[in-house]
């Protein structure tokens, strides 16, 4: 995973001195809303009408990521083009569950001998957290981020994402029906398997801080709120706890099981890497331009919820793999935590919260490499490139 993730990264565009002029703060729907009132009020002559439009006209060097006075309406021009490139980056990779061949899944989890309890307990603890976790970012997404995002190739690359979340929890629900498995006990696992429901009790307070209507940015505490949302869903939600479950799935498909599934997973993880570097970049370029919300206080709040978040994540892996299994072990998870957690910290600009950890699974990195992306590219995405020339005939 870290390959493509090192591939993909973007430069930031913006200089470390485009610091936002706005001084006072004018909420997306309220930005609209003098839009509107400017268009549709009253008539000046001619030549104040052909200033006033030219000052409407928006400035590249105007946008901001938050608290942005520019038109949302208006994608180009550009500013943020690491967000356009990325959101060009994920529709290139699209994909769809039902292309993935899940017959070898069907059998072996049919034939009694063909998977181990301990295996079995995985996959619906897997997939009991998955089946909703991404119904929770796309949800975070589409109520919460995307009304706070002031820059439209921003808030583009977040229409993708949200549509990509629907696609993962498609393909949950997609390999939960071909194996035939209880769909109450999955859906419900969220409220009953207690790892899980930790994990996602968490998660809910920093979704439903930016949900609330009468929530805004534009003040120092609000402002951080958002950003503390933006660094638990970037780093800890899709950056750390998702993780243990794509390990233990893609074990199982390096060791010839569940092939199918393991092949979503992959295609998944793929896309939450772009996620969580979009998030990240995001975060960083919130920094860059507002960084008196980077305060001690706040760095010192941050580094608390990526302790909590590790440790949550590790009561999720004893849960699951009570035996070792698969040749994992719980054990084995301390340490990778703490390294995709280290290198969450340093990717947004904090220090390694446990210093010199090892990664104790490098074929994570060796088995999703850029030969895989590359074979994934030759087969399916040329098929929905070509979709632009379609004949109607
Ligand atoms: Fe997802
Ligand atoms: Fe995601």
């Amino acid at each position: 995973m870290l390959v493509w993730e090192e591939e993909l990264k973007p430069s930031h565009s913006a200089p470390a001195n485009a610091l936002p002029n706005a001084t006072g703060h004018a909420p997306v729907s309220a930005s609209l809303a003098s839009t509107a009132a400017a268009v549709s009020s009253h008539r000046p002559a001619p030549s104040q009408a052909a200033q006033s439009a030219e000052q409407r006209r928006v400035k590249a060097a105007d946008k901001r990521i938050i608290n942005g006075q520019t038109d949302v309406n208006q994608l180009v021009p550009f500013k943020y083009k690491w967000a356009w490139e990325k959101y060009l980056a994920t529709c290139a990779n699209h994909w769809m569950p039902q292309e993935v061949n899940m017959s070898r899944d069907i059998a072996l989890w049919k034939d009694p001998n063909g998977l181990t309890d301990d295996e079995r307990r995985i996959i619906k603890r897997n997939l009991g957290f998955f089946v909703t976790a991404d119904s929770l970012a796309a949800n975070n997404i589409v109520l919460g981020t995307y009304r706070h995002i002031t820059a439209p190739e921003c808030r583009q690359f977040l229409l993708r994402q949200a549509f990509e979340e629907a696609i993962h929890t498609h393909a949950y629900q997609y390999i939960v029906e071909s194996l035939g498995l209880d769909e109450s006990e999955i859906f419900n696992a969220y409220n009953e398997v207690k790892s899980i429901r930790d994990k996602d009790e968490f998660l809910i307070p920093f979704i439903e801080a930016i949900m609330d209507k009468d929530f805004h940015t534009g003040t120092t505490a609000a402002d951080q709120t958002l950003l503390k949302s933006l660094i638990v869903f970037a780093c800890l939600m899709e950056g750390l706890f998702f993780y243990v479950g794509f390990t233990q799935i893609l074990a199982m498909g390096r060791q010839n099981k569940m092939t199918g599934a393991a092949e979503q997973y992959q295609y998944i993880l793929r896309d939450e890497s772009m996620h969580c570097n979009f998030g990240i970049d995001l975060i960083n370029q919130i920094k860059l331009e507002n960084p008196q919300l980077w305060t001690p206080e706040f760095k010192a709040e941050i580094k608390a919820l990526f302790l909590k978040a590790v440790e949550l994540e590790y009561r999720y892996a004893e849960d699951t793999m009570p035996r070792g299994v698969l040749g994992l072990n719980a054990a084995m998870f301390k340490g990778y935590l703490r390294y995709i957690a280290n290198r969450r910290a340093t990717q947004i600009g904090l220090e390694e919260l446990f210093p010199n950890e090892e990664n104790p699974f490098p074929w994570m990195s060796e088995m999703i490499d850029l030969k895989k992306e590359r074979n994934f590219f030759e087969t399916r995405v040329i098929e929905y490139q070509s979709g632009g020339a379609l004949s109607w005939d």
